[in-house]
């Protein structure tokens, strides 16, 4: 894989690696001990998995479309990675479930209003085909394609993330997150490359970031408020301690920065994700797996 690949086109060999992760031993508040940054991780426990198979939706409907052959062998293996990452991050929720943290609940509150009967994925299809055939199936591949900008950047900053690197951070945890930043950064292109072929409108680009910014943090926090607000052993006296250790490593810390740095520039005509540098990253974190 090469370190450098800023010439827009290029994307790295994908594998969907059929990983198992052993959450047996995992304690209540796995990272750093505190209830706050654990329960932003156990948010994105939900809210991946939930997105994962949106992702996976919206990126099929188009791929039959698609003639680039590369490209579409690509789809493939992005929406195998997608489902394992959905599939393990979901394990996850028997652990919380026995912590007392009910993510059923918060599951089934995210599903109902973003992908239920009723939630938006369906109304935004069914009011945008009206204005024209297909649209509204194209702002949720644009949406997929913003989503992935931003795990691509999360991704980044997790090998060097503070409260994930640190000692008293659960391993097993580590590694499930750092695997699947990994392959975030591997197919970070795929999404971007389809919609691309498909429609290379610049506002359906932008118009889908403008949607997935506020969603995508607007279900993270609440995820981490609704957490907080179920675990019997959170403590408010630690709150302040939390919040500064939460605001110094994960906001202030690498994940925040490259967020950023990076995040403005998927507003530019002629953005690529390849124009961020960091294959170099997934080559060193899979140079010692076993699943590599
Ligand atoms: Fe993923
Ligand atoms: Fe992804």
């Amino acid at each position: 894989m090469p370190k450098t690949m800023n010439n827009n086109t290029e994307r790295p060999q994908l594998k969907v690696r059929n990983v198992h992760f052993n959450f047996t031993n995992v304690r209540k508040h796995w990272m750093q001990n505190s209830a706050l940054g654990t329960h932003f991780v156990n948010s994105m426990h939900i809210v991946f998995p939930e997105g994962e198979k949106f992702f996976i939706r919206s990126v099929r409907h188009f791929a039959k479309n698609i003639k680039d052959e590369k490209l579409k062998k690509d789809i493939n293996l992005f929406c195998g990675q997608e489902g394992i990452h959905s599939r393990e991050h979901e394990r996850f929720w028997e652990i919380m479930e026995n912590q007392g943290l009910k993510p059923d609940r918060f599951a089934k509150f995210m599903y109902e209003t973003a992908f239920g009967k009723y939630g938006l994925e369906k109304t935004v299809i069914k009011t945008l085909n009206k204005v024209k055939p297909r649209l509204g199936e194209k702002l949720c591949l644009s949406v997929t394609t913003a989503a992935e900008h931003f795990t691509a950047l999360f991704a980044h900053g997790a090998f060097s993330e503070k409260n994930l690197t640190a000692k008293d951070t659960d391993e097993n945890m580590k590694e499930l997150m750092q695997w699947h930043a990994a392959e975030e950064i591997e197919h970070k292109a795929v999404c971007f490359d389809a919609l691309k072929e498909i429609d290379d409108s610049y506002a359906l680009r932008i118009g889908g970031m403008l949607l997935t910014t506020p969603l995508l943090f607007g279900y993270i926090g609440i995820g981490q408020l609704y957490f907080w607000l179920t675990d019997n052993d959170a403590k408010v006296k630690d709150l302040p301690k939390e919040m500064v250790q939460f605001i110094e490593n994960t906001v202030f810390g690498s994940m925040g920065t490259e967020l950023s740095k990076h995040y403005f520039e998927y507003y530019k005509k002629d953005f690529h994700p390849n124009d961020i540098e960091d294959y170099y990253l997934i080559e060193k974190f899979f140079e010692n797996k076993s699943y590599a």
